[in-house]
Formats: structure tokens, sequence, C-alpha cells
């Protein structure tokens, strides 16, 4: 099924959920982030054996639309980004990624939550919420961190630094890359291959790995707060407006 720029489809044990807004870069609407955190929530009862995150044209995802946090910005924890940050911490369905080109914003840090990103040599990660005057969310003020070391992530988050295929991969913040040619297929087969093993064991893993959910949750009820103080701010409306005069591309 595709409604809003976001495809979701079942096959052979595998919920791929397709980011398809590509002339915006996959922008994140608020639709979109429903329709995400819909096939999320749904997938443990829908006897999914894992989720497959992946994107049409050349940019993974240019993270949350900014006109919508201009003009709709997320209130409480019922709005669409909240269900869908809630989902990935709490899904007992392990997910795959497929990255190929830029991953910004909450299209790096949903990465995250993920158990297996495979990438291809054209991805690269950014994380420029100071430069838009906003903070890191999705969990990612703790978990950038233990992912790649404070030092690293202190060049992504205050810098602004893009984080390039490579070094992704030998931070830990992608399991392997993969050639962009084979990069669908390699995902596919990977949600697959988890998907054919025994569901149960597979789900206790999951809960086992993600022990420490309710820190994570907590870190980002904090960043949601401050996320949301940061929206209104003059810094950032500021910042965001000027993306659309093309002041702040990059
Ligand atoms: N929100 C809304 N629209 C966006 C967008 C975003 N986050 N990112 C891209 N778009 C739109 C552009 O406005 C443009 O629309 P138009 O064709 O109607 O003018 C279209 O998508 C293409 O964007 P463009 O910047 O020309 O593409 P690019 O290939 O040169 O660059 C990116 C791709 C991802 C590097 C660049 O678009 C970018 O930096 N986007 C903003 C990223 C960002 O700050 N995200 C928020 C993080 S919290």
């Amino acid at each position: 099924m595709t409604s809003l720029g976001v495809s979701v489809e079942d096959q052979a044990g595998v919920r791929r959920v397709v980011l398809d807004r590509p002339d915006k870069r996959n922008a994140l609407t608020i639709a979109m982030y429903a329709a995400m955190a819909d096939a999320i929530a749904s997938a443990a009862a829908d006897d999914v054996g894992a989720l497959l995150i992946a994107a049409r044209g050349d940019t993974f995802t240019a993270g949350n639309d900014l006109r919508d946090f201009l003009e709709q910005p997320p209130h409480g924890d019922d709005a669409p980004v909240s269900r869908f940050l809630t989902g990935l911490v709490t899904t007992d369905v392990p997910i795959v990624a497929a990255v190929r080109g830029a991953a910004v914003g909450i299209g790096t840090t949903m990465l995250l939550h993920c158990d297996v990103v495979l990438a291809s040599p054209t991805a690269k990660f950014k994380v420029p919420f100071v430069d838009l005057g906003l903070v890191p969310e999705a969990g990612s003020s703790v978990l950038l961190a233990r992912r790649i070391g404070r030092a690293r992530a202190g060049a992504a988050l205050y810098l602004g630094e893009t984080i390039g295929a490579d070094q992704a991969c030998a931070d830990g913040l992608v399991t392997k890359l993969v050639a962009d040619d084979v990069l669908d297929a390699e995902a596919e087969a990977a949600a697959r291959a988890i998907a054919a093993k025994p569901r149960q064991a597979v789900r206790e893993t999951k809960r086992l790995v993600n022990h420490d959910r309710d820190a994570i949750l907590a870190a980002m009820a904090r960043e949601g707060t401050a996320f949301r103080a940061r929206l209104a701010s003059d810094e950032a409306r500021t910042a965001m407006s000027a993306f659309f005069t093309r002041g702040a591309r990059g």
C-alpha cells in the first residue's frame, strides 16, 4: 500500500517500509511519520518477522520536513513523530535498514534503533540539529556518543560534520557497506533471513538487547521537551526559514 510518501508491503514475513518522496529528498512529513508509526506498531501482532526500512531515490531522507517544523510543529506524545520514535524503541521486531545517499537528522538518528544497517558507499550521515537551532532527538543525545564515542559524536553534533560511509562503518553506525546496485537485494535478503528464524527466539533476543529501553524512552522524553521549546525559538525559526531561501544547504 502506498500512501502519502510511504509504501508498506508485506512479503515472506518481511514488512517493507519504503520512503517514497524522492522529489523532496524523502523529507518526512507528518503523514509519513503516521504511516511508519502504524506499520511498526502493528508489526508484532501481524506476525511480521522483520521490518525493512528503505527509500526510493538517491537520498535516504533529508530528515524532518522543515516546512512542517515551521508550520505544524509536533506537540505531544501522540504526535506521529513521537509515535514513530516510540515504536522504534519498543518494537520486538528486528529492523533492517538500507541506506543510500544522505541520511540527515532523524534519517541518521532512526538508524541508532535499527538492528542491521546496510549502506552503499554513497551513504553519508549528518545530524545538524544545532545548526538549525535545535537539539538531538530519538535518544541520540545518549545513543550517538554511546555508539561512536563522545569525541566523534561531538564533531557530528556541535560541528555538524558529515560522517562518510567508510567512517560510519568503522564507527559501528553501519553494519556493512555493500555495492549500491545490490543494496536493496542484500537488505531484503537480510530481512528475509531474520524472518525465517525461530520467531520467538528472535523477539526474546531483541528484548534482551533492548533491556535499557526505559532509559532510552526517558532520554527521548527529555529531548522532546527541549526540542519542542527549541522549535518555537527565534534561532530555530530563522535557521529553518533560511533553508528555503537556499541559505542552509550543504
Ligand atoms: N524539508 C523540506 N523540504 C526539503 C527538505 C526538508 N528537510 N530537504 C529537501 N527538501 C526539498 C527542497 O526544498 C527542494 O524542494 P524544491 O525542489 O521544491 O525546491 C527539494 O527537496 C530538493 O532539495 P535540494 O536541497 O535541492 O536537494 P539536494 O540534492 O541538492 O540536497 C540535501 C539534498 C538532503 C543535502 C538537502 O536537501 C538538505 O540539506 N536538506 C535539509 C536537511 C535538513 O536540514 N534536515 C532537517 C534535519 S533536523
